[in-house]
């Protein structure tokens, strides 16, 4: 059965109660709640995690070579600024789904540019908390067609 890291950076801890106009009015709990339900009718395995820290991030992707099969990872501002986490997605052999909550490319100009786009499969934006099970679907369907 396959297995899915889902990884969330900084202050997405405060979801739900974080600008709730532009990030929605769900908590991270009940997204976590979300993707374990969804993982469950579908029969893949799952961990949910999240960092405010650059450097835990990185392990976390360090970890999830040999552990998970493909990464779905909301980088929060570190998308916009992190030559590390590029170059940890880079190390790690592993499909990684870039997310957003929001439209990124419809908010400020420093949130157009990511240094993960590059060394990720795919990217997923502006759907909400609903994209965190878009992009299971689309690590998923990844998986599958590799298979
Ligand atoms: C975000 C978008 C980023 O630009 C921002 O810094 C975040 C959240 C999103 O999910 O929309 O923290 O990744």
């Amino acid at each position: 059965m396959p297995s899915l890291l889902v990884l969330n950076g900084p202050n997405l801890n405060l979801l739900g109660a974080r600008q709730p106009e532009v990030y929605g009015p769900e908590t991270l709990g009940d997204i976590e709640g979300m993707c374990r339900a969804y993982a469950e009718e579908k029969g893949v395995g799952l961990e949910f995690a999240q960092s405010n820290h650059e450097g835990a991030l990185v392990e976390h992707l360090h970890a999830a070579k040999g552990t998970h099969d493909a990464v779905i990872f909301n980088a929060g501002a570190y998308t916009h600024t992190s030559v590390a986490l590029m170059d940890a997605i880079a190390s790690i052999e592993l499909p990684v789904i870039e997310l957003h909550l929001s439209n990124v490319h419809a908010r400020e100009a420093f949130r157009h540019k990511s240094y993960l786009a590059p060394v990720a499969i795919g990217i997923i934006c502006g759907f909400g908390a609903r994209g965190y099970t878009l992009a299971m679907d689309a690590a998923l369907n990844h998986l599958g067609a590799e298979a």
